[in-house]
């Protein structure tokens, strides 16, 4: 049997030639995760002894990262806005800056009726579902596994009855109208996935990081379909990369949207396009 400190203090030196500075926090994360403790706690017991069971759970984390496997992957989990979400490598790990357009929406709301477009692990739409118990939503995704994960999401949330998953491409096929649209669609450009780090490149579903290409035509896709399933008023928020808002404002204006928006993320890039379908178009 190992002292937990030694446990750590061993996994700390294999893991920093690998992940740096974060080495530490890692191992305490996944730590905590193989013997059932919080962090805080294992601070305080270096000295207790780690069972057998939990040292076996422990290594295999560790080889886990070592070969770059994202941290929500191997302890199954994401806390995203308000909720704790399942992951898997068949889903995007949710990412603090797609809190930026819930945060948006919230600010609008509430909606009664919601269409998530590539709902992934159901992160965006189960979260604005809990802030408005009166609201109904569609989740959409291309990948079957990833809507298994967002059902998966929405038992764990009891939000069964007021959510319905499908799959799709985008808005084609659907023929219910929604006040709001919300959307992180994959938007990395073909050149900078060889630039993403591995635990990304190597761990996350390519289809949800990319397009290819130039990196905008899922927002194509929608801007030149969202306006069928958008009832008149009804309001779009996109997530879109730092230097997207350009063009994607471009893209909406040219299909006729109205009052197109940027917001910026707490760190003052712009990360959420805001857009309305106005009495006149679409009709
Ligand atoms: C950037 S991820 C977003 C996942 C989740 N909404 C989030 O914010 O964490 C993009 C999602 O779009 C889905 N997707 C890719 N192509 C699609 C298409 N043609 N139609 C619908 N969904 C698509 C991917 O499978 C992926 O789940």
């Amino acid at each position: 049997m190992r002292r937990i400190g030694d446990a750590l203090d061993g996994a700390v030196s294999q893991l920093s030639p690998v992940v740096g500075d974060a080495a530490r926090a890692e191992c305490l994360i996944l730590l905590a995760y193989a013997t059932g403790r919080q962090t805080s706690s294992l601070r305080l017991s270096l000295d207790d002894e780690l069972s057998a069971a939990d040292t076996e759970t422990f290594d295999a984390a560790i080889t886990k990262r070592l070969k770059f496997q994202p941290i929500s992957q191997i302890i199954g989990y994401r806390d995203f806005w308000k909720h704790r979400f399942y992951v898997t490598p068949d889903v995007l790990d949710p990412r603090p800056d797609t809190e930026t357009l819930i945060e948006k929406a919230v600010e609008l709301g509430p909606f009664e009726n919601v269409l998530d477009l590539g709902t992934g692990s159901g992160c965006i739409l189960l979260s604005l579902l809990d802030e408005w118990p009166r609201a109904i939503g569609t989740g959409v995704d291309a990948s079957a596994p990833a809507l298994d994960i967002a059902r998966k999401n929405t038992q764990t949330l009891s939000l069964t009855d007021r959510s319905e998953f499908i799959i799709g491409d985008w808005c084609n096929g659907i023929s219910q109208q929604y006040d709001l649209v919300v959307s992180n669609p994959p938007y990395i450009t073909q050149d900078a996935m060889d630039a993403l780090d591995p635990d990304v490149r190597n761990w996350e579903p390519r289809m949800a990081l990319t397009p290819e290409g130039d990196g905008l035509d899922a927002y194509r896709a929608i801007a030149s379909t969202v306006q069928k399933v958008l009832k008149t008023n009804g309001v779009l928020l996109l997530e879109i990369g730092f230097d997207q808002g350009p063009s994607v404002t471009q893209l909406l204006i040219d299909q006729g949207m109205s009052d197109v928006q940027l917001f910026q993320d707490i760190n003052g890039k712009d990360r959420v396009v805001y857009a309305r379908k106005s009495e006149q178009k679409g009709q």
